[in-house]
Protein backbone atom coordinates (compact mmCIF):
# COMPACT_ATOMS: atom_id res chain seq x y z
CA UNK A 1 0.00 0.00 0.00
CA UNK A 2 1.60 3.53 -1.03
CA UNK A 3 0.45 5.86 1.54
CA UNK A 4 0.47 9.65 1.07
CA UNK A 5 -0.14 12.64 3.00
CA UNK A 6 -1.34 15.86 2.15
CA UNK A 7 -4.42 18.53 3.51
CA UNK A 8 -7.05 18.46 1.33
CA UNK A 9 -7.90 15.18 -1.07
CA UNK A 10 -9.40 16.30 -4.32
CA UNK A 11 -12.09 13.57 -5.95
CA UNK A 12 -12.44 14.50 -9.13
CA UNK A 13 -10.68 16.65 -11.78
CA UNK A 14 -13.34 18.26 -13.69
CA UNK A 15 -13.48 22.30 -13.51
CA UNK A 16 -14.70 21.95 -9.65
CA UNK A 17 -11.55 19.67 -8.45
CA UNK A 18 -8.86 21.16 -10.49
CA UNK A 19 -10.22 25.16 -9.72
CA UNK A 20 -10.17 23.95 -6.38
CA UNK A 21 -6.76 22.71 -6.38
CA UNK A 22 -5.42 25.89 -8.45
CA UNK A 23 -6.59 28.28 -5.49
CA UNK A 24 -5.61 26.10 -2.85
CA UNK A 25 -2.28 26.26 -4.08
CA UNK A 26 -2.21 29.86 -4.52
CA UNK A 27 -2.70 29.86 -0.91
CA UNK A 28 0.22 27.74 0.10
CA UNK A 29 -2.24 24.88 1.57
CA UNK A 30 -1.56 21.52 -0.55
CA UNK A 31 -3.80 19.26 -2.58
CA UNK A 32 -4.08 15.63 -4.24
CA UNK A 33 -6.37 15.46 -6.84
CA UNK A 34 -7.72 12.02 -8.31
CA UNK A 35 -9.63 11.49 -11.35
CA UNK A 36 -11.11 7.99 -12.64
CA UNK A 37 -11.10 9.30 -16.30
CA UNK A 38 -7.85 9.82 -18.72
CA UNK A 39 -6.45 13.78 -19.52
CA UNK A 40 -7.69 12.86 -22.49
CA UNK A 41 -10.90 12.03 -21.90
CA UNK A 42 -11.40 15.27 -19.59
CA UNK A 43 -9.77 17.44 -22.07
CA UNK A 44 -11.79 16.38 -24.83
CA UNK A 45 -15.33 15.93 -23.51
CA UNK A 46 -18.15 18.48 -24.77
CA UNK A 47 -19.71 19.95 -22.54
CA UNK A 48 -21.06 23.69 -21.24
CA UNK A 49 -19.62 26.90 -23.01
CA UNK A 50 -20.49 29.78 -21.17
CA UNK A 51 -18.58 31.54 -18.48
CA UNK A 52 -20.01 34.19 -15.79
CA UNK A 53 -18.63 37.85 -15.71
CA UNK A 54 -16.96 36.45 -12.13
CA UNK A 55 -15.51 32.93 -13.73
CA UNK A 56 -13.90 35.38 -16.11
CA UNK A 57 -12.51 37.62 -14.08
CA UNK A 58 -11.07 35.01 -11.75
CA UNK A 59 -9.63 33.09 -14.93
CA UNK A 60 -7.77 36.46 -14.85
CA UNK A 61 -7.02 37.07 -11.21
CA UNK A 62 -5.14 33.39 -11.21
CA UNK A 63 -2.82 33.73 -14.41
CA UNK A 64 -5.15 31.56 -16.42
CA UNK A 65 -6.60 34.37 -18.93
CA UNK A 66 -4.26 34.61 -21.23
CA UNK A 67 -5.68 31.61 -23.79
CA UNK A 68 -9.50 32.35 -22.94
CA UNK A 69 -8.71 35.93 -23.54
CA UNK A 70 -7.10 35.00 -27.15
CA UNK A 71 -10.04 32.08 -28.48
CA UNK A 72 -12.64 32.88 -26.32
CA UNK A 73 -15.63 34.83 -27.40
CA UNK A 74 -16.72 37.91 -25.60
CA UNK A 75 -20.64 38.29 -25.46
CA UNK A 76 -22.27 41.24 -23.92
CA UNK A 77 -26.13 40.55 -25.12
CA UNK A 78 -28.16 37.09 -26.09
CA UNK A 79 -31.22 37.20 -28.38
CA UNK A 80 -34.62 35.63 -27.58
CA UNK A 81 -36.81 34.79 -30.43
CA UNK A 82 -40.27 33.97 -30.38
CA UNK A 83 -43.42 34.18 -32.58
CA UNK A 84 -41.22 35.07 -35.47
CA UNK A 85 -39.43 37.87 -34.13
CA UNK A 86 -36.03 38.57 -32.56
CA UNK A 87 -35.25 40.50 -29.52
CA UNK A 88 -31.95 41.23 -28.42
CA UNK A 89 -30.79 41.91 -24.53
CA UNK A 90 -28.17 43.94 -24.18
CA UNK A 91 -26.01 42.53 -21.04
CA UNK A 92 -23.43 45.32 -20.98
CA UNK A 93 -26.51 48.15 -20.63
CA UNK A 94 -28.60 45.96 -18.16
CA UNK A 95 -25.98 45.06 -15.88
CA UNK A 96 -23.55 48.29 -15.92
CA UNK A 97 -21.01 46.15 -18.15
CA UNK A 98 -21.08 42.93 -18.04
CA UNK A 99 -21.22 39.96 -19.76
CA UNK A 100 -20.35 36.42 -20.49
CA UNK A 101 -17.14 34.37 -22.21
CA UNK A 102 -17.81 31.54 -25.06
CA UNK A 103 -15.29 29.47 -23.99
CA UNK A 104 -15.60 25.60 -23.42
CA UNK A 105 -15.46 24.03 -20.27
CA UNK A 106 -12.97 21.52 -21.56
CA UNK A 107 -10.97 24.27 -22.74
CA UNK A 108 -11.22 25.68 -18.72
CA UNK A 109 -9.95 22.26 -17.99
CA UNK A 110 -7.06 22.01 -20.24
CA UNK A 111 -6.00 25.39 -18.75
CA UNK A 112 -5.51 24.37 -15.14
CA UNK A 113 -4.49 20.61 -15.62
CA UNK A 114 -1.42 22.97 -17.34
CA UNK A 115 -0.92 24.92 -14.73
CA UNK A 116 -1.05 21.67 -12.40
CA UNK A 117 1.19 20.05 -14.09
CA UNK A 118 3.37 23.11 -14.99
CA UNK A 119 3.56 23.45 -11.45
CA UNK A 120 5.32 19.76 -10.54
CA UNK A 121 1.54 19.22 -8.42
CA UNK A 122 -0.21 16.11 -8.18
CA UNK A 123 -2.51 15.20 -10.13
CA UNK A 124 -3.69 11.25 -10.91
CA UNK A 125 -5.50 10.38 -13.54
CA UNK A 126 -7.20 6.83 -14.47
CA UNK A 127 -7.58 5.64 -10.63
CA UNK A 128 -10.04 2.90 -10.06
CA UNK A 129 -12.00 1.56 -7.41
CA UNK A 130 -12.08 5.22 -5.56
CA UNK A 131 -13.69 5.19 -1.59
CA UNK A 132 -13.72 7.99 1.12
CA UNK A 133 -13.59 6.56 4.54
CA UNK A 134 -13.53 7.66 8.53
CA UNK A 135 -15.57 10.98 6.95
CA UNK A 136 -16.65 12.19 10.16
CA UNK A 137 -13.41 11.84 11.72
CA UNK A 138 -10.56 14.51 11.45
CA UNK A 139 -8.49 11.46 9.88
CA UNK A 140 -9.90 11.00 6.28
CA UNK A 141 -9.20 8.71 4.12
CA UNK A 142 -9.27 8.32 0.32
CA UNK A 143 -8.38 4.79 -0.80
CA UNK A 144 -7.85 3.63 -4.73
CA UNK A 145 -5.70 1.84 -7.32
CA UNK A 146 -3.28 3.82 -9.72
CA UNK A 147 -1.33 1.57 -12.24
CA UNK A 148 -1.82 -1.57 -10.38
CA UNK A 149 -1.13 -0.11 -7.41
CA UNK A 150 -3.16 -0.04 -3.63
CA UNK A 151 -3.05 3.78 -2.54
CA UNK A 152 -4.71 5.77 0.31
CA UNK A 153 -4.62 9.22 1.09
CA UNK A 154 -4.40 10.88 4.69
CA UNK A 155 -5.78 13.96 4.42
CA UNK A 156 -7.77 16.96 6.93
CA UNK A 157 -10.35 17.98 4.31
CA UNK A 158 -11.79 15.30 1.43
CA UNK A 159 -13.42 17.60 -1.85
CA UNK A 160 -16.04 15.82 -3.06
CA UNK A 161 -16.10 17.33 -6.95
CA UNK A 162 -16.27 13.70 -8.56
CA UNK A 163 -19.88 14.48 -10.14
CA UNK A 164 -23.59 13.53 -10.27
CA UNK A 165 -22.69 9.78 -10.21
CA UNK A 166 -19.20 10.10 -8.24
CA UNK A 167 -18.71 7.83 -4.91
CA UNK A 168 -18.51 11.07 -2.56
CA UNK A 169 -21.67 11.95 -2.54
CA UNK A 170 -23.56 8.20 -1.94
CA UNK A 171 -20.46 8.30 1.13
CA UNK A 172 -22.94 10.35 3.19
CA UNK A 173 -24.97 8.05 5.47
CA UNK A 174 -28.28 7.58 4.54
CA UNK A 175 -30.77 9.65 6.81
CA UNK A 176 -28.53 12.67 6.48
CA UNK A 177 -28.73 14.55 3.05
CA UNK A 178 -32.39 15.61 1.88
CA UNK A 179 -32.97 15.47 -1.56
CA UNK A 180 -35.09 18.02 -4.05
CA UNK A 181 -35.30 16.61 -7.58
CA UNK A 182 -37.68 17.67 -10.49
CA UNK A 183 -37.02 16.33 -13.88
CA UNK A 184 -38.34 17.71 -17.57
CA UNK A 185 -40.26 15.95 -19.49
CA UNK A 186 -37.87 16.70 -22.53
CA UNK A 187 -33.92 16.22 -23.57
CA UNK A 188 -30.98 18.31 -25.63
CA UNK A 189 -30.04 17.15 -28.71
CA UNK A 190 -26.97 19.02 -29.19
CA UNK A 191 -24.94 18.91 -32.36
CA UNK A 192 -21.23 20.11 -33.19
CA UNK A 193 -21.17 21.82 -36.70
CA UNK A 194 -18.37 22.52 -38.56
CA UNK A 195 -19.75 26.03 -39.46
CA UNK A 196 -19.31 29.58 -38.71
CA UNK A 197 -22.35 31.12 -36.14
CA UNK A 198 -25.05 32.18 -38.34
CA UNK A 199 -25.33 35.15 -35.36
CA UNK A 200 -22.79 36.82 -33.24
CA UNK A 201 -24.40 36.11 -29.77
CA UNK A 202 -26.73 33.17 -28.30
CA UNK A 203 -30.24 32.65 -29.64
CA UNK A 204 -32.68 30.79 -27.58
CA UNK A 205 -35.41 30.25 -29.56
CA UNK A 206 -39.09 29.16 -28.60
CA UNK A 207 -41.69 28.07 -30.94
CA UNK A 208 -44.78 25.42 -30.74
CA UNK A 209 -42.10 22.81 -32.38
CA UNK A 210 -40.12 23.14 -29.26
CA UNK A 211 -36.74 24.82 -28.08
CA UNK A 212 -33.71 25.70 -29.90
CA UNK A 213 -30.22 27.05 -28.89
CA UNK A 214 -28.01 28.29 -31.21
CA UNK A 215 -24.55 28.74 -29.41
CA UNK A 216 -20.86 28.41 -30.41
CA UNK A 217 -17.26 27.02 -29.60
CA UNK A 218 -15.40 29.20 -32.27
CA UNK A 219 -15.55 31.41 -35.30
CA UNK A 220 -15.90 28.13 -37.31
CA UNK A 221 -17.59 25.84 -35.33
CA UNK A 222 -21.11 26.05 -34.32
CA UNK A 223 -23.15 24.47 -31.03
CA UNK A 224 -27.04 23.76 -31.82
CA UNK A 225 -29.33 22.27 -29.82
CA UNK A 226 -33.00 20.70 -30.14
CA UNK A 227 -35.52 19.95 -27.44
CA UNK A 228 -36.72 16.50 -28.05
CA UNK A 229 -38.02 13.21 -26.20
CA UNK A 230 -36.35 12.29 -23.37
CA UNK A 231 -35.70 8.77 -24.33
CA UNK A 232 -34.84 10.20 -28.39
CA UNK A 233 -33.04 7.95 -30.40
CA UNK A 234 -30.13 9.96 -31.88
CA UNK A 235 -30.33 7.87 -34.76
CA UNK A 236 -33.63 8.99 -35.85
CA UNK A 237 -31.87 12.52 -36.83
CA UNK A 238 -30.03 12.57 -39.77
CA UNK A 239 -28.39 16.00 -40.96
CA UNK A 240 -31.71 16.70 -42.83
CA UNK A 241 -34.00 16.47 -40.52
CA UNK A 242 -31.48 18.05 -37.65
CA UNK A 243 -31.36 21.37 -39.80
CA UNK A 244 -35.26 20.89 -40.92
CA UNK A 245 -36.14 21.38 -37.37
CA UNK A 246 -33.28 24.21 -36.35
CA UNK A 247 -34.78 26.37 -39.09
CA UNK A 248 -38.00 26.13 -38.36
CA UNK A 249 -37.93 26.69 -34.76
CA UNK A 250 -35.83 29.78 -34.67
CA UNK A 251 -37.92 30.99 -38.20
CA UNK A 252 -37.75 34.57 -37.78
CA UNK A 253 -39.84 37.31 -40.76
CA UNK A 254 -36.88 39.12 -42.24
CA UNK A 255 -33.84 38.12 -44.09
CA UNK A 256 -32.03 35.70 -41.73
CA UNK A 257 -30.60 32.85 -42.87
CA UNK A 258 -29.36 29.72 -40.69
CA UNK A 259 -25.99 28.42 -42.09
CA UNK A 260 -25.14 24.69 -41.96
CA UNK A 261 -22.38 22.14 -42.59
CA UNK A 262 -21.37 18.92 -41.20
CA UNK A 263 -22.35 17.66 -38.20
CA UNK A 264 -19.07 16.55 -36.33
CA UNK A 265 -21.06 15.29 -32.94
CA UNK A 266 -24.54 14.64 -31.73
CA UNK A 267 -25.06 13.91 -28.02
CA UNK A 268 -28.66 13.80 -25.81
CA UNK A 269 -28.42 15.84 -22.38
CA UNK A 270 -31.32 14.53 -19.93
CA UNK A 271 -33.10 17.59 -18.33
CA UNK A 272 -33.16 17.80 -14.55
CA UNK A 273 -32.99 20.20 -11.49
CA UNK A 274 -31.65 18.40 -8.36
CA UNK A 275 -30.16 19.83 -5.27
CA UNK A 276 -28.74 17.27 -1.96
CA UNK A 277 -28.55 19.24 1.41
CA UNK A 278 -26.52 19.71 3.15
CA UNK A 279 -23.42 19.93 0.99
CA UNK A 280 -20.97 18.88 3.59
CA UNK A 281 -20.66 15.81 6.15
CA UNK A 282 -18.11 15.84 8.65
CA UNK A 283 -14.57 16.42 6.81
CA UNK A 284 -16.47 15.84 3.32
CA UNK A 285 -17.19 18.55 1.18
CA UNK A 286 -19.25 18.44 -1.66
CA UNK A 287 -18.76 20.76 -4.84
CA UNK A 288 -20.11 21.08 -8.48
CA UNK A 289 -22.41 18.75 -9.69
CA UNK A 290 -22.33 16.05 -6.66
CA UNK A 291 -23.88 18.18 -4.88
CA UNK A 292 -26.39 20.06 -7.32
CA UNK A 293 -27.69 19.70 -11.04
CA UNK A 294 -29.19 22.09 -12.81
CA UNK A 295 -30.78 21.92 -16.37
CA UNK A 296 -28.55 23.49 -19.64
CA UNK A 297 -30.54 26.34 -19.97
CA UNK A 298 -28.99 29.27 -19.29
CA UNK A 299 -25.27 27.77 -18.68
CA UNK A 300 -25.15 28.33 -14.71
CA UNK A 301 -23.79 24.07 -14.24
CA UNK A 302 -19.84 24.96 -14.54
CA UNK A 303 -20.29 28.74 -13.05
CA UNK A 304 -22.10 27.47 -10.09
CA UNK A 305 -19.53 24.40 -9.68
CA UNK A 306 -16.83 27.05 -9.57
CA UNK A 307 -18.68 29.31 -7.24
CA UNK A 308 -19.06 26.33 -4.68
CA UNK A 309 -14.99 26.23 -4.41
CA UNK A 310 -14.18 29.51 -4.33
CA UNK A 311 -16.67 29.37 -0.85
CA UNK A 312 -14.95 25.92 0.27
CA UNK A 313 -11.29 27.91 -0.85
CA UNK A 314 -11.86 30.63 1.51
CA UNK A 315 -13.30 28.45 4.34
CA UNK A 316 -10.24 26.06 4.17
CA UNK A 317 -7.50 29.45 3.82
CA UNK A 318 -9.34 30.41 6.92
CA UNK A 319 -9.43 27.16 8.67
CA UNK A 320 -5.35 26.81 7.96
CA UNK A 321 -4.62 30.65 8.86
CA UNK A 322 -6.14 31.24 11.24
CA UNK A 323 -7.28 28.38 13.48
CA UNK A 324 -10.69 29.35 12.92
CA UNK A 325 -13.42 27.17 11.58
CA UNK A 326 -16.82 28.95 11.01
CA UNK A 327 -16.62 29.78 7.17
CA UNK A 328 -16.11 25.46 6.98
CA UNK A 329 -19.39 25.41 9.27
CA UNK A 330 -21.20 27.93 7.13
CA UNK A 331 -19.85 26.21 4.07
CA UNK A 332 -23.17 24.26 3.20
CA UNK A 333 -25.22 27.07 3.84
CA UNK A 334 -23.30 30.16 2.14
CA UNK A 335 -23.44 27.90 -0.70
CA UNK A 336 -26.33 26.97 -1.18
CA UNK A 337 -28.15 30.79 -1.12
CA UNK A 338 -26.25 30.97 -4.63
CA UNK A 339 -27.22 27.05 -5.55
CA UNK A 340 -31.06 27.38 -4.96
CA UNK A 341 -30.98 31.05 -6.84
CA UNK A 342 -29.27 29.17 -9.74
CA UNK A 343 -31.87 26.66 -9.79
CA UNK A 344 -34.34 28.89 -9.76
CA UNK A 345 -33.04 30.64 -12.91
CA UNK A 346 -32.52 27.22 -14.61
CA UNK A 347 -35.41 26.33 -14.03
CA UNK A 348 -37.36 29.71 -14.85
CA UNK A 349 -35.61 29.42 -18.36
CA UNK A 350 -36.12 26.54 -19.15
CA UNK A 351 -39.83 26.65 -18.45
CA UNK A 352 -40.20 29.79 -20.00
CA UNK A 353 -38.46 28.56 -23.09
CA UNK A 354 -39.75 24.81 -23.77
CA UNK A 355 -42.54 23.04 -24.75
CA UNK A 356 -44.50 21.02 -21.85
CA UNK A 357 -46.53 17.66 -23.25
CA UNK A 358 -50.53 18.13 -23.88
CA UNK A 359 -49.78 21.65 -23.57
CA UNK A 360 -52.89 23.64 -25.05
CA UNK A 361 -53.21 27.30 -26.14
CA UNK A 362 -53.20 29.20 -23.14
CA UNK A 363 -49.82 27.29 -21.89
CA UNK A 364 -48.32 28.48 -25.37
CA UNK A 365 -49.53 32.02 -24.75
CA UNK A 366 -48.27 32.29 -21.29
CA UNK A 367 -44.65 31.32 -23.18
CA UNK A 368 -45.49 34.52 -25.10
CA UNK A 369 -46.89 36.57 -22.70
CA UNK A 370 -43.66 35.49 -20.65
CA UNK A 371 -41.28 36.52 -23.42
CA UNK A 372 -43.02 39.53 -24.26
CA UNK A 373 -42.46 40.93 -20.87
CA UNK A 374 -39.23 40.24 -20.39
CA UNK A 375 -38.17 41.56 -23.75
CA UNK A 376 -40.10 44.73 -23.41
CA UNK A 377 -39.76 45.69 -19.66
CA UNK A 378 -36.87 46.78 -18.84
CA UNK A 379 -37.31 45.51 -15.30
CA UNK A 380 -37.87 41.79 -16.12
CA UNK A 381 -34.62 42.16 -18.93
CA UNK A 382 -32.39 43.36 -15.98
CA UNK A 383 -33.56 40.28 -14.09
CA UNK A 384 -33.16 37.70 -16.78
CA UNK A 385 -29.39 39.57 -17.58
CA UNK A 386 -28.24 39.72 -14.17
CA UNK A 387 -28.60 36.26 -13.42
CA UNK A 388 -27.50 35.28 -16.93
CA UNK A 389 -24.12 37.29 -16.28
CA UNK A 390 -24.02 36.07 -12.54
CA UNK A 391 -25.01 37.22 -9.37
CA UNK A 392 -22.50 38.83 -7.43
CA UNK A 393 -20.17 36.28 -5.68
CA UNK A 394 -20.60 37.32 -2.10
C1 LIG B 1 -23.44 25.82 -24.95
O1 LIG B 1 -22.86 26.52 -25.77
O2 LIG B 1 -23.15 24.63 -24.77
C2 LIG B 1 -24.56 26.39 -24.16
C3 LIG B 1 -24.81 27.74 -24.20
C4 LIG B 1 -25.86 28.28 -23.47
C5 LIG B 1 -26.67 27.45 -22.72
C6 LIG B 1 -26.42 26.10 -22.67
C7 LIG B 1 -25.36 25.56 -23.39
O3 LIG B 1 -27.71 27.98 -22.04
Amino acid sequence: MMTMRTQVGIVGAGPAGLMLAHLLRRAGIDSIVIENRSRRYIEERIRAGVLEQGVVDLMHEIGLGARMDRVGLVHRGIELRFDRRGHRLDFADLTGGKGIMVYAQHEVVKDLVQARLDAGAPLLFEVEDTAVHEIDSTRPRITFRHQDEECEILCDFIAGCDGFHGVCRPAIPPGVLTVHERHYPFAWLGVLAQVAPSADELIYAYSERGFTLHSMRSPEISRLYLQVTPDEDLDAWPAERIWENLRARSAVNGSWHLRDGPILQKDLTRMRSFVAEPMQYGRLFLMGDAAHIVPPTGAKGLNLAIADVRVFARAVEEFYKAGASDKLAAYSATALRRVWKAERFSWWMTSMLHRFPDEDSFGHHMHLAELDYVTSSRAAATALAENYVGLPWD
